[in-house]
């Protein structure tokens, strides 16, 4: 069984659940945790085909991705930390996976075509018996308007108790270049440093809220 069970779930396709289970599952491999994603959208595999990239082309550290389809065998996996991307929707399966996660995290972006569904789904989840503190939200893809973030907080946080991270990531092609040859958002290079420190401030919240829910077990 592992230690630790994060999920990157949603309703909403293409908001970043592969591109945040990446960054998580580095964050702790780094740290010496051994890691395995957990790729539920077997139909795309873009967490699996990323880690067989990182892994052609001998990026560290080493990080394990299999296609999976049943929740419940989450639970055997040895791996210290086990991340669950799931695939666009909010079937059994993602509230089977969301049962079994210590951590919840759900990116949005920040129209509110993204933020309806999403908070929908969050709603869902708590409806079907998930506590509310499990499900930590990410404002993805942001662009240069503070307003707009600040807006779409208010969005998910006023009146639902829901948990919004403090850094937002934004849209920019150094991430998905990075991404593209196998590595995470924490790992743009160097000349682009704020972009590396702000996906790593991110990372050390979803971290610092999954000790926090450890604790409390
Ligand atoms: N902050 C970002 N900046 C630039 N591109 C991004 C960012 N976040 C995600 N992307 C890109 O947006 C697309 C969707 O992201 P991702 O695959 O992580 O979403 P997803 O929720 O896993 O999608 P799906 O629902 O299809 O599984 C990808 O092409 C990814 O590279
Ligand atoms: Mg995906």
């Amino acid at each position: 069984m592992p230690d630790l069970i994060i999920a990157c779930l949603s309703q909403k396709g293409g908001v970043g659940k592969s591109t945040l289970a990446r960054l998580i599952a580095r964050t702790y491999a780094v740290a010496g945790w051994s890691v395995k994603i957990c790729d539920f959208n077997t139909t795309q595999l873009t967490s699996y085909k990323w880690a067989k990239l990182r892994e052609q082309n001998q990026i560290e550290p080493h990080i394990a991705a299999e296609p999976y389809t049943s929740p419940t065998a989450l639970k055997r996996e040895t791996a210290n930390l086990v991340v669950a991307d799931g695939r666009p929707d909010s079937d059994q399966s993602s509230m089977e996976i969301a049962r079994m996660a210590d951590l919840i995290v759900v990116p949005t972006g920040l129209p509110l075509d993204d933020l309806e569904p999403q908070l929908m789904f969050a709603n869902e989840l708590v409806a079907k018996g998930i506590p509310k503190e499990k499900i930590l939200f990410v404002l993805n893809k942001t662009t240069e308007s503070r307003t707009a973030v600040l807006e779409a907080r208010q969005y998910l946080t006023s009146a639902t108790g829901f948990l919004v991270a403090e850094q937002d990531i934004s849209a920019k092609t150094s991430y998905q270049r990075a991404q593209n040859h196998g590595y995470a958002l924490s790992e743009v290079g160097q000349n682009i440093g704020t972009l590396e420190e702000k996906a790593d401030l991110l990372a050390a919240e979803i971290v610092a809220r999954a000790n926090e829910l450890g604790e409390t077990v």
